[in-house]
């Protein structure tokens, strides 16, 4: 193709592809085919490829992702990012607006209004524009530094590379920086083929988590396949300050953003409270998750006036809806084993529509509940939706207990493979004993094996992990290294090429640490952070094996019910046969030599990570500490040097204060780094 021509094919096809882009995502009126739009682009990277001069920053090829990163650079806010304060009270919200009147009166301001916005709920973001151009886009971080995220943004088909203002900027916009904040989501649908995609082990709780771990990813091009969305509310720009808000959100819809487009100016409380009462059913037939109101003052002129506190402005406040209730009835309760043969009760609920979705099952934890509750089978129970979590029997409607319920017996069995079942003393659960034969251990634990945090074995899933077990083909993790072609392609839904990435996969993680080998045997009580230390203290699975009560209590983070575990563990003859076959199967049995240490700064200091860190992930964060002379541990006592306390830290927070044990936040650990 001539130069000349490709240019002008390139500009047609990025052109057509922004119109449907548009379409599709903005406006949620596609007029092709998702086919047809692929063909566009492949055409658009085909030109680009054999002209790449002809490459511009905004072309939408540039949104499939390829760039790697090892670690975020952070940047600073031009301004604060600040929260807003919440409140689940409607008088609440009655209280903002006439302490917002008053300020606005004591300001020499009429009667003020408000814009009434939908809570979206997802994870905030900043994007900077230069020119027209997107210069990078940021998490909010810990409101004043966030962690610099362009790959990732730029991938979602709803952040515009480049902006424009059509007939020229409105409303006394001038050309130069404009700041755009919003929140990035996952609409449902695409959650949900995310998770499908997973091991249910693996699957996000919600579209939040989804989201907030999918920002964090390095690997763009991953970021670009889990297709996410971006909502704008909040716009920032040179020559502004005589707009509304309600004119900064038609300006961002004509810039190209998506605002959602539900909101509505509101003169007083009662048309305020009259769009919550609207929206509190509507939300639901969103196709992504709000979970309230926010509350803005139209007159942004007054924004600065009325100022902040620490966390928050006083010109917005967010209304949240609380959590949901339906009432359904006990059909039924069945019995789930799980990898250490712990009986879980399971509600099979008549099925109820509760906050746009249908619900049937939900767990009820142990006997303990069951009796706490007082539930029997065929009662009539109330269940609760709160955030976006699985619903939980919350309580028994006993006015309308029928005359005809049934007792829940406790099993005497295994309902998967027979076994008396036990419940050691003092313990709130039931056993089934049959460690080595039940079919439900087996799965489970290579399951867990499996799972992202252990092996990362991508392609083995619940369903297949069933047909392996009850076909005998597999009855450890050991064995799943012995698997060829020919028996996997035996199996049902399983193709030559399905076969061959399994084998791939599996052969991909034999090189995976000896650390993460020991977190993924599974011994109970031992999680991430005890597997690191025993490989620490341990350096070889024989070494750990032949590790007597006194050694493993002196590693830290382990008391005797811990040692005794591990100690019991190796005892058993399967795990013997499993460790041989993993070793013959060419796994890392024994910690590499030690690296070299970047500094000292954590030199004999045991860590604690407690609550959502903003730009570190618990891997990298540990690796982090490791690499620098501390050790991580998980559960906070008196010989714990440091605890670094993330957003909505709990118990182990508690109780480091409680013992005086020094807590720092994220903030602070970077400066430690
Ligand atoms: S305005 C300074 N508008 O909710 C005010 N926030 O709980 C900036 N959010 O941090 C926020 N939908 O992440 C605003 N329509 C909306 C929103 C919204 C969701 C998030 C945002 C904020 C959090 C506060």
């Amino acid at each position: 193709m001539e130069r000349s021509k490709a240019r002008e094919e390139a500009e047609r096809l990025r052109n057509e592809i922004n119109r449907h882009n548009r379409l599709y995502y903005v406006e949620a009126r596609p007029v092709i085919s998702d086919v047809a739009f692929d063909r566009l682009l492949e055409r658009l990277i085909a030109i680009e490829r054999e002209f790449p001069d002809l490459v511009t920053p905004d072309s939408p090829s540039q949104r499939v992702g390829g760039e790697v990163t090892k670690v975020f650079p952070v940047v600073t806010h031009r301004e604060p990012m600040l929260s807003l304060s919440n409140t689940y009270s409607i008088d609440e919200v009655s209280d903002f607006c006439r302490r917002v009147g008053k300020l606005v009166e004591a300001e020499g301001g009429r009667t003020p209004e408000f814009v009434a916005e939908l809570k979206f709920d997802g994870v905030a973001v900043s994007l900077l524009y230069r020119d027209g151009m997107l210069l990078r886009g940021a998490t909010r971080g810990d409101g004043t530094r966030g962690d610099d995220i362009t790959a990732n943004l730029r991938t979602i088909p709803t952040v515009p590379l480049s902006i424009t203002l059509p007939g020229g900027p409105l409303f006394g916009m001038q050309e130069g920086d404009v700041e755009v904040r919003g929140e990035v989501f996952m609409r449902k649908e695409d959650f949900a083929k995310l998770n499908d995609a997973r091991p249910e082990e693996d699957c996000f709780a919600n579209p939040r988590n989804a989201t907030a771990g999918t920002l964090k990813l390095q690997d763009s091009a991953e970021v670009a396949r889990r297709r996410m969305s971006f909502v704008a509310y909040f716009l920032k720009g040179e020559g502004d300050g005589g707009s509304s808000q309600l004119q900064r959100l038609c300006q961002l819809e004509a810039m190209g953003f998506m605002t959602g487009g539900n909101y509505r100016l509101c003169r007083g409380e009662e048309e305020i409270a009259g769009f919550i009462g609207e929206w509190s059913e509507k939300r639901w037939t969103l196709p992504y998750e709000t979970d309230g109101v926010v509350l803005k003052l139209n007159d942004t002129s007054l924004w600065d006036r009325l100022g902040a506190t620490s966390k928050s402005p006083r010109w917005a406040i967010a209304y949240k809806y609380p959590a949901l209730q339906a009432k359904t009835t006990l059909r039924d309760v069945v019995f789930q084993v799980g990898r250490l043969g712990t009986i879980t009760p399971v509600a099979e609920l008549e099925p109820v529509r509760l906050a746009g979705s249908t619900v049937s099952r939900s767990t009820l934890h142990n006997f303990d509940e069951i009796e706490r509750l007082g539930l029997r089978i065929g009662d009539r129970v109330m269940i609760e939706k709160s955030g976006e979590v699985i619903p939980k029997v919350v309580a028994v409607v006993t006015d309308e207990r029928s005359a005809s319920t049934d007792a829940i017996e406790v099993p005497e069995q295994c309902p998967e493979c027979g076994t008396p079942l036990v419940r050691p003393e003092g313990e709130v659960s039931y056993y089934c004993p049959n460690e080595e034969g039940c079919p439900a251990q087996k799965r489970g634990r290579i399951l867990h094996f499996a799972s992202r945090n252990a092996m990362d074995i991508q392609n083995l899933g619940d369903a297949l992990v069933a047909q392996l077990v009850s076909q005998g083909l597999v009855g450890d993790p050991g064995d799943l290294y012995r698997l060829g072609q020919d028996q996997l392609e035996g199996l049902e839904r399983m193709g030559a090429k399905s076969a061959r990435n399994l084998l791939d996969a599996l052969a991909e993680s034999r090189s995976r640490d000896y650390g993460r080998l020991l977190y993924a045997l599974g011994i109970r009580h031992v999680g991430q952070a005890t597997a690191r230390e025993l490989a620490r203290a341990c350096p070889s699975v024989e070494h750990l094996r032949a590790a007597g009560e006194d050694e493993l209590a002196a590693v830290p983070d382990i008391g005797p019910v811990v040692a005794r575990s591990i100690i019991g563990f190796f005892t058993r003859p399967w795990v013997r046969d499993m460790l041989r076959k993993l070793h013959e199967a060419g796994l890392r049995m024994q910690a590499d030599a030690p690296t070299q240490l970047v500094n000292r700064n954590f030199e004999g200091l045991s860590v604690i990570f407690t609550g959502g860190l903003e730009r570190y992930d618990r891997q990298t964060a540990a690796q982090l500490v490791l690499e620098r002379g501390g050790r991580v541990v998980s559960s906070v006592s008196k010989k714990t040097g440091l605890v670094v306390a993330g957003s909505e830290a709990g118990s182990k927070l508690d109780k480091a204060l409680k013992l005086g044990v020094r807590v720092i936040g994220e903030d602070e650990f970077e400066a430690m780094l």
